[in-house]
């Protein structure tokens, strides 16, 4: 067998021989095998010395043509590469199988020697969907579908391990799915969470052979936390609960029906049809045999549209047909509206076994690599010891968590790996018996023990051994909110410790434990290493190079000893987060309660984890119980810690006053727990949640044949099985070659020289382009204004502005050519900030204002003179990053012939893209056919940025004749994409001292970045919805837009109108505590009433809804009691606050500002078989557009879902296609389809007539066919009556800026810990006004999701940049969005459907397809209910506190940091950090 021979590094230590000289004679010896043997979705599979380089995810992406599982951020931080392996219990002393989820983007190769990997493929396809995959599809838990994969994976490994094959139980509790952390390593940017949880939770039910298993809780704690959350909720299992929670299969609460079902909307786009009566069809259960499901109808074979359908004749003598499709089938039928939902039985015993041959498996020694990269894989520690021996550089890998992340994005290359985890000894923990635990005097935990097991050990020996063991409770906790559970599963003690991060989660109770560290090399054997001395300095530890870690000694104290130990975290998201500071405290004391020793030990204080050496001095010998100890100690830590204002890291003084108030929590804790004395216990309680709950309002009166069906995202189960397509999941071309981009690395210099050669010289790598590479006038592109080049010329003006392109025969050869091209700078000075710009003069040119009442006389003085009180203030909004889980992307296929060129790209815009690769190849436009089937999510941020990726491409593509494929990393998406734009108003407004606005003037300002995008329109937008749902007479709002050296800002979801609605509502309540007023009654005695004027001149019309939805909001949510029950519970509390608030939302549909936009096409052809091709310009990024469009064409045509087929977008079906965007997707393109169908109706109509009402469609279109009728139409649709000028203030001609506005209410409650300012949503409730909805399951995921994602906008979302210009939040890591515990805990989402006497609503003004209303954007604002009902929080405890309340200001986002510091406490004023002379915070915010 040919082995790899070691290569010779510039790292081989100078006091031994080169690697290869050093290594061979072990490869010789011992490592003779480089094949890695395992299995595949149950297939045996071996891999000959394959490529060193790659993660078990580049193996199955590149070489399996598995593309199911995705590269999300390759930093094990999204979990979208989620894949599962299997494998033996090794832990157990019984033969077992267990299922770990792994990332595989991290995961090295070398790992799965031995094991079974399941991928999403492996376990269902759209023919035999996994039930998971199924439930998760029919339950709407799918939208972009590119994190999806990944989720089932992680549900997958949760729901096999519930099943015990030698008992045949299967135990799943609601609580293991959401309290245990199994899906905390899995982000999702579109649903919003709570389907998925409903389909995980649909496996609670399961059961195997009749046993159901038993619901447990895990003890008091359990209880306590749930009886808490019961007391306010009111969802299902509530008392207080009174409607269904919308389960699955009907839930405990449904009534009788209402039967309120009927079809009186108006609609001027479509005659109403007749509904389908619930009671037609038959209920099935949730849960129905499989063999009795009944077989779906066989789809495009013709069976399912083509077959006779009884149909009915309409009095207009339309034809309506009575039938079901398959997924109509699958929907059969509904309660109170509640679907019922067919699944297939989960069945454990049909799942993928663990292969035989497996268990028979014994590692072997291995090796394999090349002469850049060699991976060695020892099965003993004795072979291990001898490897670092002979090569003490070599660098150990366990779960890789840490080392893949300094591959990838530190660009360390670790010549020499060696793989340690298969190695038994290391990695298997073996525990005392039962016997010799009582007496035990300490805990030895193997080191690379994975962390998923180390939690479960120490959960074991506390049950068993109690308080004694409380230092292993302290490990667990942290552990459990230690990364994600994909990392828990692989990562291990030692790899924690030997990286020495200062913000180490389990160093600091090791540390403070007093652990124990043994090494062994071969020298020294075995060898004891303290902790208390085992870090040095930053990532500098004491274990020499040629030792290894083997074990971790923990200490157990005596019973008689009376010591307490404990750990807290405070970071910026509690799951899956690297802390802000993390700490462990641990005191002993004598029996006269003196501390006879103490250790408090903290991370992300010092380069190094690091005990307190002052406080311990300070504490030993002192009385514990004594405040005067506690302010000792506090005094002390104070010395400790004394962080300077510029710290590396930032956050000085909120890192300082959680060092002070976490350890002011352990005192109280500590005293508590040793009955010491009464302590205030309010401060000992951390923020908890409980299990979420929430409903959907699910009854739609509206419902008809097709539209207003709750039909699944027709795309759900090919996402949920991996089959759904993106581009760099698309089959590879012959020649295809692969773009990496060359980026600038600082904020705005001159480009001295670009220096490429080294590129070429590197493997794989083809050539490079950049400015050079086309003509001058063509390096230009902007979508309003063209201002940006293509690529940098002579100047880069951000940080990561692209300067050129290295194209490669792979795609990590082309990132790891383009990081070799040289580029020398010449740094200028940068300008960051909105501060910053307005202080240097820096914008673009805007000049529009909004001037209405006074301001037109420029009498604004005058409007004030008349109000009671005028309050002022300046008031920050911080930007958004999009966190699609899929990057962008793009691949250009040059045909040879005529410039012709297919453009895929992962865009919102086919027409941008198209008109730009015209522009930049000299093609026109023709001859470009770009296209897109889906994205996987895209929010406002690929409707302009993605088009110069796939400019770069085609450039290479011309130049080459090869095709191109693009995707960006992580990194580099959040480098060059933009974001949602960070805002400061500065603003004035007057009220009359009854709180009657009457005068609002602010200048509004827009951080653009260094080119304008839409920063313009953005602006536009926010300023027309400055006034939120308010009238105010006399308002002038000036908008401007600055030029900053940060990335191009964008749009994104809402486009400018919830930082307008934020600044809104910030008025309100500077108003409301102004005047000492309840912000409620301020906000109703300003609602707009029907027939005022916004300040751009639009009417408000009939169709006015808010003020009905705010009180149908405040009955339904039980604000009012809620809102007394939250002062009573702070008056009560002094260390925990919650707040509350009922906000409105008025957003405005239609491109406001780019009339032209409001045009739409699309393309019907209907083939004589009858089945129906659409293509339409709008693009599906997960919206379910593509499922609206056909649900609109369906019922339109009178044909059933699946009769309509839409595969892709592309400019050669719809020429000049608006973006999809400006949430008028459906509003478009829907009227466009309309518009189609209507011709292709017409024509068909006396066919129809002919061949009477049981005829098919097949047999009409096939009639029309014969007689030479043309079966394809062209729809076009313009959006009549809009066309607002800037600067028209006739009231009499001026047009409206919006077609209809779009409105709804939120209302959330909160609780927020005033010790760390970490918080929990305690329920939310919204009901949004979408006209008839034409398919309500999207539409609640449309608000839940929005939701979530303002919520993220509006608390922990907080975009950074480093003071010279670099952005610090390019990643998973640094930049945090929700996760599946931060949804409120209680989540209602309801549709406004009737009046208050309870009629069905009529939209008498919307003159909109199907009378439906856009809502992709406008339930993102209410995110800031949680944002403004924080405020309240903080507010109660700044009240406590005596710190001002009035004329207070409070910006946006509310991190845990502002949190903390608006508090007003003590603590804060104690950890003050004074900012000296020229000192400059470590990071920057924008806004
Ligand atoms: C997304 C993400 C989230 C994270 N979250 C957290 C968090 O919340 N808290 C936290 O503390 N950390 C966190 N980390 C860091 C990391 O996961 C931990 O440090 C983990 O414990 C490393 O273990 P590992 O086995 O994966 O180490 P590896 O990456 O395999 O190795 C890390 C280092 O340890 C050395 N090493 C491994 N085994 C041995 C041994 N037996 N003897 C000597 N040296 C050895 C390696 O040579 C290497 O230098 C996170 C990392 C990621 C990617
Ligand atoms: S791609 Fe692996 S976690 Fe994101
Ligand atoms: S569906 Fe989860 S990210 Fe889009």
């Amino acid at each position: 067998m040919a082995l790899p021979i070691p290569p010779k590094t510039a790292s081989d230590p100078p006091r031994t021989h080169s690697a290869a000289e050093a290594l061979t004679p072990l490869i010789t010896s011992t490592y003779r095998s480089s094949d890695i043997q395992f299995y595949l979705n149950g297939k045996k599979t071996v891999l000959n010395n394959p490529n060193p380089h790659w993660t078990l995810l580049d193996y199955i992406r590149t070489s399996a043509n598995l593309k199911g599982t995705k590269l999300g951020c390759g930093e094990g931080g999204c979990g979208a590469c989620t894949v599962v392996l299997q494998v033996p219990d090794t832990q157990s002393d019984k033969r077992r199988i267990k299922h770990l989820a792994v990332n595989a983007c991290l995961f090295p190769l070398v790992g799965i020697d031995g094991k079974h990997v399941i991928t999403v493929e492996g376990i269902g396809s759209v023919e035999n969907p996994h039930p998971l995959q199924e439930r998760i599809a029919k339950l709407h838990g799918s939208q972009c579908g590119f994190c999806t994969p990944g989720i089932v994976m992680s549900l997958y490994a949760m729901v096999r391990n519930a099943y015990d094959s030698e008992t045949k139980k299967f135990h799943l509790s609601e609580r293991d799915i959401e309290l245990e952390g199994h899906l905390d390593g899995n982000l999702c940017r579109c649903t919003g969470y709570k389907p998925i949880l409903e389909a995980a939770k649909t496996f609670v039910i399961e059961d195997l052979k009749g046993q159901l298993a038993q619901e447990s809780t895990s003890g008091a704690e359990d209880e306590k936390l749930e009886k808490e959350v019961k007391a306010f909720q009111n969802g299902c299992g509530s008392k207080a609960s009174k409607g269904s929670c919308g389960r699955p299969g009907g839930c405990c609460r449904d009534g009788p029906s209402d039967s309120s079902s009927n079809d009186s909307r108006s609609t001027t786009s479509t005659p109403p049809t007749e509904p389908v009566s619930s009671s037609d069809e038959e209920l099935i259960p949730a849960t129905i045999d499989v063999k009795k499901e009944p077989k779906a109808d066989a789809s495009i074979s013709g069976a399912t549209y083509a077959k006779p359908v009884k149909s009915k004749e309409d009095s207009d003598g339309a034809t309506e047909i009575k039938t079901t499709t398959s997924l109509d089938a699958s929907l059969a039928g509904s309660k109170n509206g509640v679907p019922y939902i067919q699944f297939q039985e989960y069945a454990p015993g049909a799942e993928l076994i663990f292969p035989s041959l497996l268990w028979k498996y014994e590692p072997q020694p291995l090796c394999y690599g090349n002469d850049k990269k060699i991976w060695f894989r020892p099965s003993t520690v004795e072979q291990l010891v001898e490897l670092k021996d002979a090569y003490p550089s070599a660098k150990l890998v366990g779960g890789a968590s840490e080392v893949q992340v300094e591959v990838r994005f530190k660009n360390s290359d670790f010549a020499v790996s060696v793989y340690v985890s298969d190695i038994q000894e290391l990695r298997r923990t073996v525990l005392p018996s039962d016997a010799e635990l009582e007496a035990a005097k300490e805990i030895v935990l193997a080191a690379n023990t994975p962390l998923t097991e180390i939690e479960a050990i120490c959960k074991d020996i506390y049950a068993e051994l109690g308080k004694r063991a409380m230092v292993l409770e302290a490990l667990r906790k942290q552990l459990r909110y230690f990364a994600g559970r994909q990392i828990r599963n692989v990562a291990s003690l030692a790899g924690n410790i030997a990286t020495a991060s200062p913000i180490s989660d389990a160093n600091p109770v090791l540390l403070a434990a007093g652990g124990t560290l043994v090494a062994e090399n071969k020298s020294q054997q075995k060898f004891d290493l303290p902790m208390s001395k085992f870090f040095l300095a930053y990532r500098t530890t004491a274990l020499p190079p040629d030792a290894i870690l083997s074990q971790v000694r923990i200490p157990l104290p005596a019973p008689e000893v009376r010591e307490i130990i404990k750990a807290y975290k405070q970071a910026k998201r509690k799951d899956d987060d690297i802390a802000i500071v993390t700490s462990a405290f641990r005191v002993r004391l004598n029996s006269e309660g003196k501390v006879e020793d103490v250790c408090l030990v903290y991370g992300g204080m010092a380069p190094m984890t690091k005990e307190a050496p002052k406080s311990k001095s300070v504490l030993l010998g002192k009385k514990w119980f004594s405040s005067e100890t506690l302010d000792a100690g506090l005094t002390a830590l104070s010395e400790d810690f004394d962080l300077t204002f510029s710290v590396p890291g930032g956050m000085a003084h909120y890192r300082k006053v959680l060092t002070l108030s976490l350890f002011f929590r352990f005192w109280h804790e500590s005293v508590a727990e040793l009955q010491l004395g009464e302590v205030d216990e309010q401060a000992i309680d951390e923020i908890h949640r409980a299990i979420s709950t929430g409903s959907r309002d699910n009854h739609n009166p509206f419902e008809q044949r097709v539209v207003g069906k709750q039909i699944p995202h027709l795309s759900a189960l090919k996402q949920c099985t991996g089959e759904a397509e993106y581009i760099d999941d698309m089959p590879r071309y012959e020649g295809e070659l692969f773009g990496g981009l060359v980026l600038s690395t600082k904020a705005h210099a001159n480009l001295v020289s670009i220096d490429y050669a080294p590129a070429l010289e590197m493997p794989g790598v083809i050539g490079y382009i950049d400015k050079d590479s086309i003509p001058k006038e063509a390096n230009i592109w902007g979508s309003i204004l063209k201002d940006e080049p293509f690529f940098a010329d002579g100047k880069v003006l951000h940080h990561g502005q692209v300067i050129g392109m290295v194209y490669a025969t792979t795609a990590l050869e082309a990132q790891t050519g383009a990081r070799a091209v040289k580029v020398v700078y010449e740094e200028l000075p940068a300008i960051l900030t909105i501060d910053e710009a307005i202080e240097a003069n820096s914008y673009f040119k805007h000049g529009k204002f909004l001037r209405k009442g006074l301001a037109l006389d420029d009498k604004m003085d005058e409007a004030f003179a008349r109000c009671d009180r005028v309050f002022e203030g300046t008031t920050r909004f911080g930007g958004q990053e999009h966190f699609y889980l899929e990057t962008n992307a793009a691949m250009v296929i040059p045909s040879g012939e005529d410039g012709f060129m297919e453009v895929w790209s992962s865009t919102q815009n086919t027409m941008e893209t198209q008109e730009f690769v015209s522009a930049v190849t000299g093609v026109p436009s023709n001859r470009i056919n770009a296209r897109v089937k889906r994205m996987g999510g895209a929010f406002g941020g690929k409707e302009s940025r993605s088009v110069p990726f796939a400019c770069y491409l085609a450039i290479a593509a011309k130049k080459e004749k090869r095709p191109m494929r693009l995707m960006l990393n992580r990194d580099e998406d959040m480098l060059l994409s933009g974001q949602r734009h960070p805002f400061q108003a500065r603003w004035k407004v007057g009220v009359s001292r009854e709180g009657k606005l009457i005068a609002l003037e602010g200048d509004v300002y827009d951080n653009a970045g260094f080119s304008q995008d839409m920063s313009g329109a953005v602006m536009d937008r926010c300023l027309t919805h400055f006034d939120n749902s308010y009238q105010t007479p006399h308002v002038f709002l000036r908008g401007h837009v600055c030029r900053t050296n940060i990335h191009s800002n964008t749009a994104f979801r809402g486009f400018g109108a919830p930082q307008g609605m934020y600044f809104a509502e910030t008025l309100m309540y500077n108003i409301a505590e102004g005047l000492g007023m309840d912000v409620d009654e301020l906000r109703l005695k300003n609602l707009y009433e029907i027939g005022e004027h916004t300040p751009f001149y639009q009417k408000i019309d009939h169709d006015w809804h808010v003020p009905i939805i705010l009180g149908q909001l405040r009955k339904s949510s039980e604000y009012e009691k809620r809102k007394r029950a939250v002062v009573e519970f702070n008056a009560r509390n002094r260390w925990k606050k919650r707040g509350i608030c009922l906000i409105p939302t008025k957003f405005g549909l239609s491109f406001a500002t780019a009339l032209h936009l409001n045009q739409a096409g699309a393309y019907i052809k209907i083939y004589h078989d009858g089945s129906v091709l659409l293509h339409h310009g709008g693009t599906e990024m997960g919206q379910g557009l593509y499922t609206k469009m056909i649900q609109v064409a369906a019922q339109e045509l009178g044909v059933p879902v699946d009769a309509v087929y839409t595969q892709d977008s592309q400019s050669y079906q719809v020429a000049n296609a608006s973006p999809t965007a400006a949430s008028s997707g459906s509003d478009l393109n829907g009227m466009a389809v309309k518009n189609a169908c209507d011709q292709i109706n017409e024509r068909l109509q006396p066919y129809r007539e002919k061949l009477g009402r049981n005829a098919s469609f097949k047999q009409i279109v096939h009639a029309a066919y014969l007689d030479r009728c043309n079966l394809a139409a062209n729809g076009f649709w313009k959006m009549p009556r809009v066309g607002y000028t800037w600067g028209d203030t006739n009231w009499d001609t001026v047009k409206p800026m919006y077609y209809y506005f779009t409105q709804g209410a939120g209302c959330s409650e909160v609780e927020v810990d005033l010790l760390t300012g970490d918080h929990t949503v305690l329920r939310t409730d919204l009901m949004m006004d979408v006209g008839n909805s034409i398919n309500p399951a999207i539409d609640y995921g449309q608000i839940e999701g929005a939701f979530v994602q303002g919520q993220g906008l509006f608390t922990m979302e907080e975009t950074l940049w480093t003071n010279n210009g670099q952005l610090f939040t390019k990643g998973p890591g640094t930049y945090k969005i929700p996760g599946f515990s931060d949804i409120p805990q209680v989540f209602n989402t309801s549709m406004l459907r009737h009046d208050n006497e309870g009629k069905p609503l009529s939209w008498n003004h919307l003159r909109s397809v199907q009378s439906s209303k856009g809502i992709g954007e406008p339930p993102l604002f209410l995110g800031s209910t949680v944002f403004f009902a924080l405020r309240e929080a903080v507010k109660s405890a700044r009240e406590m506190n005596g710190a001002n309340t009035k004329g207070w200001s409070f910006d946006s986002p509310a991190t845990s940091e502002r949190l903390r510091l608006a508090m007003g406490d003590d603590l804060l004023k104690r950890a003050e950090v004074v900012r000296k002379e020229g000192e400059k915070n470590f990071f920057v915010t924008v806004s």
